[in-house]
This record gives structure tokens, sequence and C-alpha cells, in this order.
């Protein structure tokens, strides 16, 4: 059986490739459409951490709140949340605890690393980004991973992906439109 990192390589360099992405990453998003990202992400971590984390610093719901509340007092205001983020969370939601698992090492690993490159191009602090114990609780996801979560966090990319792409979409549709008004 293939390591997991591996298994979900292809995946991985897709989610990391798309516009929407690669545009964040390019330090080239608007304060509004990083805050429909953190739309999105609230309430992905709102659905994961209905259930216990195996570490406490992993939480991120209210940094993630910390940051949409800094862009909220600087007068950008969203809360669309998008079709396939609700696709995501309603799958989430139907989980056992075994079946979340793959799903908190896909989010939370992904914050940790492609994440601390983020952090220093996005138009926020990144409270996002700030864990207080990263190694402890980067160890805790380690320490329960499986290779046999290759399919599980293969579905989760696939979700990710979708949401990249109906953000890059919604990003368009909102340009077009301030161009007709
Ligand atoms: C621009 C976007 C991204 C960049 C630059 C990036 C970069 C990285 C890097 C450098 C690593 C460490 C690889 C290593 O250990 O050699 C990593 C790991 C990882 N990334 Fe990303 N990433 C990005 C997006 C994402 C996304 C969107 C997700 C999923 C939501 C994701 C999930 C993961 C996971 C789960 C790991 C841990 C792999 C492991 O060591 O088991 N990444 N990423």
């Amino acid at each position: 059986m293939l390591p997991l990192k591996e298994a979900t390589a292809v995946k991985h360099k897709k989610a990391e490739r798309m516009p929407f992405n690669v545009r964040m990453f390019k330090s080239l998003l608007s304060k509004n459409e990083y805050l429909l990202y953190l739309n999105q992400q609230l309430q992905i971590f709102n659905a994961i951490e209905l259930s216990a984390l195996p570490h406490s610093d992993l939480e991120r719901s209210k940094n993630i709140q910390t940051d949409i509340d800094e862009l909220n007092s600087q007068g950008y205001h969203t809360n669309h949340i998008l079709s396939s983020t609700t696709a995501y969370v309603n799958y989430l939601n139907s989980l056992t605890y075994e079946h979340l698992l793959p799903h908190i090492y896909l989010n939370y690993l992904a914050i940790m690393f492609g994440g601390q490159v983020m952090k220093q191009a996005v138009p926020s602090t990144g409270r996002m980004y700030a864990f207080d114990n990263m190694q402890e609780a980067l160890q805790s996801v380690r320490n329960v991973q499986k290779d046999e979560w290759a399919d599980e966090v293969n579905k989760g990319f696939d979700f990710i992906i979708s949401i990249f792409e109906e953000l890059e979409t919604e990003c368009l549709n909102r340009q077009i439109s301030s161009q007709i008004v």
C-alpha cells in the first residue's frame, strides 16, 4: 500500500494548481474575495469541530472568525456560502468519527503546510494559520494517520477542488456584474 502522501499526491497537485488558489498564493486576491474564501473555511471547520479533535490546539473556528471580524471591521461584508461548500459540510456531517479523521488530516495539515506560505500572501493578519503549539498539534494527527485513508482523503480533495472551482466562478461573475453596474 502506498504511503498516504503519495496516494493523494495527484489530487494535492490539482488542488494546489486551481486558479483561485494560485491567485491567493500570488497575493492577487482582493479582501472581498479572501473573505468569501474564509466564509467557506469557517463552514468546513465548524462542521469538523462539532467532534473532538486529536489536539485542542488544532481548533481553527475561533481564529477564522477573528480573521472574518477583521475584514468586517474594515467594511468588507459577505456571508455567502457556496453550494459546493454546503455539499462538503453535509458530507462531513454524515460521517462517523472514524471517517471524519481523514478530513481532519486533510484540512488541518493543509493549513500547517501550504498555509504557512499562504499566511504571507493573504490580505489579512492570517490568524487562521497561527497555532499555539504547531509541532504537538501536527504530531497528534500524525499519531492517528493511516495509509488506508487514501480513498477518503482523495474524496475530500474532490470536494475542496469543487469549492475552488466555484470560488473562481463566483469571483468572475462578481467582476462581470460590477462592470455592468
Ligand atoms: C498553494 C497551495 C498549496 C501549497 C503551496 C501546498 C504546499 C504543501 C507543502 C509544501 C506540503 C509539504 C509537503 C512535504 O512534506 O514535502 C504540503 C502538505 C500537505 N498539503 Fe498542501 N499545499 C497547498 C494546498 C493544499 C490544499 C488546498 C490542501 C487540502 C485542503 C492541502 C493539503 C495538504 C496535506 C494534507 C498535506 C500533508 C501531506 C503529508 O505530509 O502527509 N494542500 N502542502
